[in-house]
């Protein structure tokens, strides 16, 4: 199977195995576990932030940094189309009890001005506005990004209002990769900062949540309401230092074969793509009125390829180390005689 549903789909590598069957472990809970903590220390830094935390999942950092920032009844101004709204099971609501307020992120990018159309001057009426959420890359928006000159807009707007940013940076490093910047250079304009271990980074399980020493501390706090506490997590994390030391640069090669995948379906008929939307490692596409996502999703399965549907008649691939540019063209081959039957 040519697996490109997601990034989510990586295996861990050689490596990362064998640093898992060796690693160094103690209680986590007591703070004890050397190699987790090497893992905070490398994440932290990677942001340029003071701390990091160590959880199970993106959902979990996000949930984690809506409860360290808010308290219940607060309001957070988030993205319509953004992970945290849209795929966390409304987790923001239920766990945190924070009320979002919807900003207009339907191009994949965050913009000040689109912050600045849903700000309310402060009421009785209203709740407590606390919180700006962005998403880098964007994964509804089809992996684009946010560039670091309008993440200094949207900071520098949070300031003067006395606001914090939380940024789901789960594809942080596909940003940074394609942007040639570190990634500290997004993380800069954002108090806290979620990063994905477990995706294009391809560690088995994981991500980390950075900010500042106190923010990280009620992180911590809040990490354990939700039973994230781990124990011998130093098995997970030493596979997660390796995600971070020598798995980030190779993510240009997924870009590359997002690239090659995108050109492709652009000539097939029936298939209407956005290349300029095509800017990392997600290939998001729409099919003619005619055919249904779930019709297309499983002729392309018998044909030996998985894809995702963010939507109706909406098919998502994602490029991953798990598929080779080979793969790439069986794929495309594939696509093209489910389209042209
Ligand atoms: C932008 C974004 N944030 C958060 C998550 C959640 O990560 P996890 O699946 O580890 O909970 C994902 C997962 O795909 C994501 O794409």
């Amino acid at each position: 199977m040519i697996d490109l549903r997601s990034d989510t789909v990586t295996w861990p590598t050689d490596e990362m195995r064998r640093v898992m069957a060796e690693a160094v472990v103690g209680d986590d809970v007591y703070g004890e576990d050397p190699t987790v903590n090497r893992l905070e220390a490398l994440g932290a830094q990677k942001m340029g932030k003071e701390a990091a935390l160590f959880v199970p999942s993106g959902t979990m950092s996000n949930l984690v940094a809506l409860l360290a920032h808010t308290r219940p009844g607060e309001e957070i101004l988030v993205g319509a189309e953004a992970h945290v709204y849209y795929y966390e099971v409304g987790g923001l609501a239920r766990v945190a009890g924070v009320l979002p307020r919807l900003v207009d992120d339907r191009d994949g990018v965050f913009t000040a001005e689109a912050f600045k159309a849903v700000l309310r001057t402060p009421n009785l009426h209203f709740p407590e506005t606390r919180l700006f959420c962005l998403e880098n890359t964007h994964n509804r928006g089809g992996g684009t990004i946010t560039n670091v000159e309008q993440m200094q807009e949207i900071y520098e707007l949070a300031r003067e209002l006395h606001l914090a940013v939380h940024l789901d940076g789960a594809r942080i490093f596909n940003a940074a990769v394609a942007a040639g910047r570190p990634a500290a250079d997004f993380a800069r304009y954002a108090d806290s900062v979620s990063f994905c271990l477990s995706k294009g980074l391809s560690a088995p399980v994981g991500s980390l949540l950075a900010g500042g020493r106190e923010f990280v501390q009620r992180a911590r706090k809040a990490r354990k309401v939700v039973g994230g506490g781990m124990r011998q997590a130093g098995v997970l994390a030493a596979a997660g230092i390796v995600a971070l030391e020598k798995m980030v640069d190779r993510l240009a090669e997924d870009h590359a074969n997002a690239r090659r995948l995108a050109v492709g379906l652009a000539e097939i008929p029936g298939i209407k793509i956005d290349l300029a939307r095509v800017q990392t490692n997600i290939v998001s596409y729409e099919l003619a009125p005619t055919l249904t996502e779930e019709e297309f999703l499983a002729r392309l399965n018998a044909k030996g390829v998985l894809a995702g549907s963010p939507g109706p008649h909406r098919i998502r691939m994602v490029a991953n180390r798990m598929v080779s540019s080979e793969d790439i063209e069986t794929a495309l081959q594939a696509i093209r005689v489910v389209m042209a039957a």
